[in-house]
């Protein structure tokens, strides 16, 4: 009969045996996954773990301080972030294209995590300190089951994950999730004590925020969005439809603008979506049938408080023939 306990203190006793000595990187990405991985290998190794957090600047309000700030008090782990911003908004300036976006965050952010593996590689070399042989990947059941070959699912949009393997360093992976589901994660890292906002967190694509502006990626228009997602996100949660809802892109239609009336001004400013929706897998979905009072709420606050924003729209569409993303 496994608890949660036992889970933990296997598994810590499983990542010694397989470490010993040896340093270990990990890579953050303020999910559940990545952050539940890397504070039980910081529990079993302590200081021969380092964490890296890569901020591509197309985090939502709030998350890099969540994992700088509340992921590290409460786990202690050794923590890099890199500020990338510069470079992924350089990449991405004048791309439009939802496949071509991906790729370049993908390619990005495997090279800015291998710029510090190699700079840790390094030092570890020039101190004469152990070396660094291993990398955490936040891998669960269904990964293992799915990469197992079977049916493979079709490639409809080219996912990224974090933590992507160079060639030319020889890493060896620790997967202490490999035999546990999402919500075994969820109370694993209950126990270990990490914050709520980061074990309960709804899905989140990596490429984060560059996939929900329709259109080129700048900072302004970033902003715009961040401070529109906060509000819908914030009345969702002060509904209690949280737990009924698998994950609300908020989706900036940057290219679009349509006129509006405020006080005695006309404004043209751009639409944003709420996308709303109910899933188990998300393979397929639903819209989710929030109800009018908070659809109210999160429209007048959005159009009150985000002078960019004159229009809320709620897509109604279901999984398929919609994906749940816009790009
Ligand atoms: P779609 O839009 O394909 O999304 O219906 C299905 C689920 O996957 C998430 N998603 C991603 N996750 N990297 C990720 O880690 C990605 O590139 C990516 N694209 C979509 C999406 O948020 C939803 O939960």
């Amino acid at each position: 009969d496994w608890t949660n306990e036992n889970i933990i203190d296997d598994q810590v006793e499983r990542i010694r045996a397989q470490v010993g000595e040896a340093r270990v990187i990990s890579a953050l990405s303020g999910g559940v996954d990545s952050a539940v991985s890397t504070a039980l290998v910081h529990k079993a190794i302590g200081d021969q773990l380092t964490a890296v957090f890569v901020d591509h600047g197309l985090l939502r309000k709030g998350e890099r301080e969540q994992v700088e700030k509340d992921y590290v008090e409460s786990t202690g782990v050794r923590l890099i972030t890199v500020d990338a911003a510069d470079t992924f908004l350089g990449h991405l300036e004048g791309v439009t294209d939802p496949e071509a976006k991906r790729k370049i965050i993908g390619r990005e952010f495997i090279r800015a995590f291998e710029q510090v593996q190699r700079d840790l590689v390094e030092e570890a070399k020039a101190s004469g300190g152990a070396p660094v042989k291993f990398l955490v990947q936040g891998t669960l059941y269904p990964d293992v089951v799915e990469s197992g070959g079977g049916a493979g699912t079709a490639n409809i949009k080219s996912h990224h994950n974090v933590g992507g393997l160079p060639d030319d360093l020889d890493f060896e992976l620790v997967e202490p999730l490999r035999a546990l589901f999402k919500d075994e994660v969820r109370a694993i890292g209950r126990e270990l004590g990490l914050p709520e906002a980061i074990v309960g967190r709804q899905p989140f694509p990596g490429p984060g925020l560059g996939i929900r502006i329709v259109g080129e990626v700048t900072r302004e228009r970033l902003e715009i969005l961040r401070e529109a997602d906060a509000i819908a996100r914030e009345e969702l949660t002060a509904a209690g439809l949280d737990a009924q809802i698998w994950q609300c892109p908020v989706v900036l239609l940057a290219d679009v603008r349509s006129v509006g009336v405020q006080g005695d001004g006309r404004t043209y400013g751009h639409p944003i979506v709420l996308r709303p929706v109910s899933s188990e897998d998300a393979m397929t979905a639903d819209w989710t049938r929030i109800p009018y009072d908070t659809l109210s709420a999160i429209s007048n606050r959005i159009t009150n408080e985000v002078d960019e924003i004159n229009r809320v729209v709620l897509d109604v569409t279901s999984k398929p023939p919609g994906t749940i993303e816009w790009e």
